[in-house]
Protein backbone atom coordinates (compact mmCIF):
# COMPACT_ATOMS: atom_id res chain seq x y z
CA UNK A 1 0.00 0.00 0.00
CA UNK A 2 1.15 3.66 -0.77
CA UNK A 3 1.95 6.03 1.51
CA UNK A 4 0.55 9.72 1.14
CA UNK A 5 2.52 12.18 3.47
CA UNK A 6 3.33 15.62 2.24
CA UNK A 7 7.50 16.12 2.48
CA UNK A 8 9.33 17.19 5.34
CA UNK A 9 11.11 19.80 3.58
CA UNK A 10 8.77 22.38 1.27
CA UNK A 11 9.64 25.62 -0.26
CA UNK A 12 8.57 29.16 1.41
CA UNK A 13 6.24 29.64 -1.24
CA UNK A 14 4.28 28.98 -4.62
CA UNK A 15 3.01 30.93 -7.24
CA UNK A 16 1.57 29.91 -10.62
CA UNK A 17 3.58 31.45 -13.78
CA UNK A 18 1.90 33.91 -15.58
CA UNK A 19 1.07 31.00 -18.53
CA UNK A 20 -0.21 28.93 -15.58
CA UNK A 21 -1.78 31.47 -13.79
CA UNK A 22 -4.02 32.46 -17.10
CA UNK A 23 -5.03 28.87 -17.41
CA UNK A 24 -6.16 28.22 -13.86
CA UNK A 25 -8.74 30.86 -14.68
CA UNK A 26 -9.61 29.25 -17.61
CA UNK A 27 -10.07 26.17 -15.71
CA UNK A 28 -12.08 27.44 -13.55
CA UNK A 29 -14.28 29.12 -15.81
CA UNK A 30 -15.56 26.35 -17.04
CA UNK A 31 -17.37 25.36 -13.84
CA UNK A 32 -20.67 27.41 -12.30
CA UNK A 33 -20.63 30.09 -9.81
CA UNK A 34 -20.58 28.25 -6.70
CA UNK A 35 -18.97 25.28 -7.93
CA UNK A 36 -15.40 26.37 -8.26
CA UNK A 37 -13.83 23.35 -6.17
CA UNK A 38 -14.42 21.35 -8.99
CA UNK A 39 -11.35 22.58 -10.33
CA UNK A 40 -9.13 20.77 -7.64
CA UNK A 41 -7.77 18.36 -9.22
CA UNK A 42 -6.79 20.21 -12.57
CA UNK A 43 -5.14 22.99 -10.98
CA UNK A 44 -3.17 20.36 -8.51
CA UNK A 45 -2.17 18.87 -11.72
CA UNK A 46 -0.95 21.91 -13.20
CA UNK A 47 1.35 22.89 -9.87
CA UNK A 48 2.66 19.52 -10.35
CA UNK A 49 3.48 20.65 -13.89
CA UNK A 50 5.24 23.15 -12.65
CA UNK A 51 7.14 22.03 -9.96
CA UNK A 52 7.26 18.17 -10.81
CA UNK A 53 5.81 17.82 -7.23
CA UNK A 54 2.57 19.45 -4.80
CA UNK A 55 4.37 21.68 -2.54
CA UNK A 56 2.27 22.16 0.51
CA UNK A 57 2.58 26.17 -0.34
CA UNK A 58 1.14 24.98 -3.85
CA UNK A 59 -2.16 23.24 -1.95
CA UNK A 60 -2.45 26.48 0.19
CA UNK A 61 -2.35 28.55 -3.29
CA UNK A 62 -5.10 26.62 -4.31
CA UNK A 63 -7.15 26.37 -1.49
CA UNK A 64 -7.31 30.13 -1.40
CA UNK A 65 -7.95 30.38 -5.12
CA UNK A 66 -11.29 28.02 -5.24
CA UNK A 67 -12.25 29.47 -1.60
CA UNK A 68 -11.93 26.01 -0.34
CA UNK A 69 -10.59 24.68 3.33
CA UNK A 70 -6.88 23.93 3.12
CA UNK A 71 -7.73 21.14 4.54
CA UNK A 72 -9.84 19.87 1.60
CA UNK A 73 -7.62 20.04 -1.13
CA UNK A 74 -5.00 18.36 1.42
CA UNK A 75 -7.07 15.30 1.57
CA UNK A 76 -7.51 15.43 -2.36
CA UNK A 77 -3.93 15.57 -3.29
CA UNK A 78 -2.41 13.33 -0.47
CA UNK A 79 -5.97 10.85 -1.75
CA UNK A 80 -4.36 10.34 -5.65
CA UNK A 81 -1.45 8.83 -6.20
CA UNK A 82 -0.84 10.49 -9.23
CA UNK A 83 -0.10 13.59 -7.02
CA UNK A 84 3.45 13.67 -6.02
CA UNK A 85 4.01 14.41 -2.45
CA UNK A 86 7.63 14.66 -2.87
CA UNK A 87 10.46 16.27 -5.38
CA UNK A 88 10.76 13.54 -7.92
CA UNK A 89 13.73 12.69 -10.39
CA UNK A 90 13.74 13.54 -13.67
CA UNK A 91 11.68 10.68 -14.93
CA UNK A 92 9.41 9.16 -12.51
CA UNK A 93 8.56 5.74 -12.42
CA UNK A 94 5.19 4.38 -11.20
CA UNK A 95 4.43 0.71 -10.84
CA UNK A 96 1.20 -0.69 -10.33
CA UNK A 97 1.40 -3.84 -7.13
CA UNK A 98 -2.48 -3.54 -7.16
CA UNK A 99 -4.31 -7.19 -8.11
CA UNK A 100 -4.39 -7.24 -11.46
CA UNK A 101 -0.70 -6.15 -11.91
CA UNK A 102 0.28 -8.84 -9.36
CA UNK A 103 -1.07 -11.73 -10.78
CA UNK A 104 -0.23 -10.39 -13.67
CA UNK A 105 3.82 -10.36 -12.51
CA UNK A 106 4.32 -7.04 -11.50
CA UNK A 107 6.82 -8.10 -8.49
CA UNK A 108 9.35 -9.18 -11.47
CA UNK A 109 9.18 -5.84 -12.68
CA UNK A 110 9.52 -4.28 -9.30
CA UNK A 111 12.68 -6.31 -9.01
CA UNK A 112 13.74 -5.02 -12.36
CA UNK A 113 13.76 -1.25 -11.33
CA UNK A 114 15.33 -2.08 -8.04
CA UNK A 115 17.96 -3.74 -9.57
CA UNK A 116 18.85 -1.32 -12.36
CA UNK A 117 18.16 1.35 -10.34
CA UNK A 118 19.47 0.67 -7.16
CA UNK A 119 16.59 2.41 -5.15
CA UNK A 120 13.34 0.85 -3.51
CA UNK A 121 10.10 2.77 -3.77
CA UNK A 122 10.23 6.20 -2.89
CA UNK A 123 13.63 6.54 -3.44
CA UNK A 124 15.18 8.54 -5.80
CA UNK A 125 18.54 7.91 -7.73
CA UNK A 126 21.51 9.65 -6.59
CA UNK A 127 22.01 11.47 -9.90
CA UNK A 128 18.76 12.95 -9.89
CA UNK A 129 17.32 10.60 -13.01
CA UNK A 130 15.01 8.43 -11.70
CA UNK A 131 12.12 8.24 -9.09
CA UNK A 132 10.33 4.97 -8.53
CA UNK A 133 7.26 4.98 -7.19
CA UNK A 134 4.47 2.11 -5.90
CA UNK A 135 0.53 3.22 -7.49
CA UNK A 136 -2.18 1.77 -6.52
CA UNK A 137 -3.95 0.99 -9.95
CA UNK A 138 -2.99 3.14 -12.75
CA UNK A 139 -6.67 2.19 -14.16
CA UNK A 140 -5.18 0.02 -17.42
CA UNK A 141 -5.57 -3.96 -15.54
CA UNK A 142 -6.21 -5.59 -18.40
CA UNK A 143 -3.05 -4.72 -19.96
CA UNK A 144 -1.33 -5.74 -16.60
CA UNK A 145 1.64 -5.27 -15.51
CA UNK A 146 1.41 -1.77 -15.52
CA UNK A 147 4.19 1.23 -15.24
CA UNK A 148 3.82 4.80 -15.88
CA UNK A 149 6.86 6.48 -16.65
CA UNK A 150 5.01 10.03 -16.27
CA UNK A 151 2.55 10.62 -18.34
CA UNK A 152 3.39 7.53 -20.82
CA UNK A 153 2.02 3.79 -19.59
CA UNK A 154 3.86 0.78 -20.68
CA UNK A 155 2.15 -2.49 -20.45
CA UNK A 156 2.79 -5.90 -20.48
CA UNK A 157 5.88 -5.59 -19.14
CA UNK A 158 7.93 -8.57 -17.48
CA UNK A 159 11.48 -8.39 -15.67
CA UNK A 160 13.86 -8.37 -18.78
CA UNK A 161 11.34 -5.56 -20.82
CA UNK A 162 11.39 -2.93 -17.58
CA UNK A 163 15.19 -3.54 -17.60
CA UNK A 164 15.26 -2.98 -21.86
CA UNK A 165 12.65 0.30 -20.59
CA UNK A 166 14.83 1.59 -18.51
CA UNK A 167 17.98 1.44 -20.45
CA UNK A 168 16.19 3.13 -23.49
CA UNK A 169 14.94 6.36 -21.16
CA UNK A 170 18.85 6.59 -20.29
CA UNK A 171 19.82 6.55 -23.18
CA UNK A 172 17.51 9.09 -24.07
CA UNK A 173 15.82 7.05 -26.58
CA UNK A 174 12.49 6.13 -24.45
CA UNK A 175 10.12 3.63 -26.78
CA UNK A 176 6.84 4.55 -27.91
CA UNK A 177 4.49 3.95 -24.97
CA UNK A 178 1.63 1.08 -25.01
CA UNK A 179 2.40 -3.02 -24.95
CA UNK A 180 5.94 -5.05 -24.93
CA UNK A 181 4.32 -7.15 -26.20
CA UNK A 182 2.84 -6.07 -29.17
CA UNK A 183 -0.78 -6.33 -28.57
CA UNK A 184 -3.14 -4.05 -30.18
CA UNK A 185 -4.73 -1.69 -27.50
CA UNK A 186 -6.61 -4.06 -24.80
CA UNK A 187 -6.77 -6.70 -27.28
CA UNK A 188 -6.74 -10.18 -25.50
CA UNK A 189 -3.21 -11.40 -25.19
CA UNK A 190 -2.47 -14.46 -27.24
CA UNK A 191 -4.99 -16.19 -29.83
CA UNK A 192 -8.78 -14.53 -29.99
CA UNK A 193 -11.06 -15.67 -27.07
CA UNK A 194 -14.84 -14.18 -28.53
CA UNK A 195 -15.93 -13.04 -32.16
CA UNK A 196 -14.12 -16.30 -33.62
CA UNK A 197 -17.05 -16.83 -35.77
CA UNK A 198 -18.52 -14.63 -39.04
CA UNK A 199 -20.99 -12.03 -37.43
CA UNK A 200 -22.60 -11.99 -40.60
CA UNK A 201 -25.97 -12.16 -38.99
CA UNK A 202 -27.86 -15.64 -40.74
CA UNK A 203 -31.16 -14.01 -41.86
CA UNK A 204 -30.02 -12.31 -44.56
CA UNK A 205 -29.32 -14.85 -46.36
CA UNK A 206 -32.22 -16.82 -45.10
CA UNK A 207 -34.96 -17.93 -48.18
CA UNK A 208 -37.94 -16.17 -47.26
CA UNK A 209 -40.16 -17.25 -49.90
CA UNK A 210 -39.41 -20.82 -49.17
CA UNK A 211 -39.84 -19.76 -45.25
CA UNK A 212 -43.36 -18.61 -45.96
CA UNK A 213 -44.52 -21.41 -47.69
CA UNK A 214 -43.36 -24.15 -44.91
CA UNK A 215 -45.22 -21.96 -42.64
CA UNK A 216 -48.66 -22.07 -44.69
CA UNK A 217 -48.00 -25.83 -45.28
CA UNK A 218 -47.58 -26.29 -41.82
CA UNK A 219 -50.81 -24.37 -41.11
CA UNK A 220 -52.50 -25.84 -43.99
CA UNK A 221 -52.17 -29.17 -42.17
CA UNK A 222 -52.90 -27.51 -38.79
CA UNK A 223 -56.52 -26.55 -40.22
CA UNK A 224 -57.03 -30.32 -42.02
CA UNK A 225 -56.07 -31.74 -38.92
CA UNK A 226 -58.57 -29.94 -36.78
CA UNK A 227 -61.34 -30.89 -39.65
CA UNK A 228 -60.90 -34.31 -39.30
CA UNK A 229 -60.68 -34.74 -35.89
S1 LIG B 1 -4.15 -3.19 -10.98
FE1 LIG B 1 -2.50 -2.44 -12.11
S2 LIG B 1 -3.46 -1.14 -13.55
FE2 LIG B 1 -5.08 -1.80 -12.32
Amino acid sequence: MSLRRLAKEQPESFVFTDEHQARAEKIIAKYPAGYQASAVIPLLDLAQRQDRWVTKPAIEYIAAMLDMDVIRVLEVATFYTMFNLNPVGKSHIQVCTNLPCMLRGCADVVRACEDKLGVKFGGTTADGDFTLSEVECAGACVNAPIVAVDDDYYEDLDYESMGKLIDAIKAGNPPSPGSATGRQGAAPAGDRKSLTEDPTPTYSARDWAAAKQKFEEAQEAARKAKENA
